[in-house]
């Protein structure tokens, strides 16, 4: 099994940006992390990080060939993204949203995303953990779907 993560703008700055918000952790030590985990559950994973809205689309359009699930967390584009959201819905890929932050509980403008509907689910709030969690559950995901679906 193969996961693809995807961040999003402006996550290439994790650790200097807004550490009271998105926490001290770099993504270089994030993504250190998930392939930490990936390890220990004995599936491969990718880690991607990229500011344009375009390059996502073509990762989630391309990703149906090379990979079981998604976790994305669109950063900003959560919250404007209907081209992100359609490529989500035709790609038919297990699909995980997470957040850093709890965008529930921020701003009014934070907290609708265009992404969950067409997401498995969402996790929210956990900082770094949000990606582990992510993971875990994508590949609860796959193990648990019927063969060929
Ligand atoms: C974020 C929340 C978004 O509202 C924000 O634009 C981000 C990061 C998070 O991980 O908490 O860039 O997706």
């Amino acid at each position: 099994m193969k996961v693809l993560v995807i961040h999003g703008p402006n996550l290439n700055l994790l650790g200097k940006r807004e550490p009271q918000v998105y926490g001290s952790l770099s993504l270089r030590e994030i993504d250190r992390r998930i392939r930490e985990t990936a390890k220990s559950l004995q599936v491969e994973v990718e880690a991607r990080q990229t500011n344009e809205e375009a390059r996502i689309i073509e990762w989630i359009q391309e990703a149906a060939d090379a990979f079981q699930a998604i976790v994305i967390n669109p950063a900003g584009f959560t919250h404007t993204s209907v081209a992100i959201r359609d490529a989500i819905a035709a790609a038919g890929l297990p699909t995980v949203e997470v957040h850093l932050s709890n965008i529930h509980a921020r701003e009014p403008f934070r907290q609708h995303s265009f992404i969950a509907p067409v997401a498995h689910g969402q996790i929210s709030g956990f900082g770094a953990e949000s990606y582990i969690l992510g993971l875990r559950a994508a590949v609860a995901l796959v193990s648990r779907l019927p063969e060929g679906s």
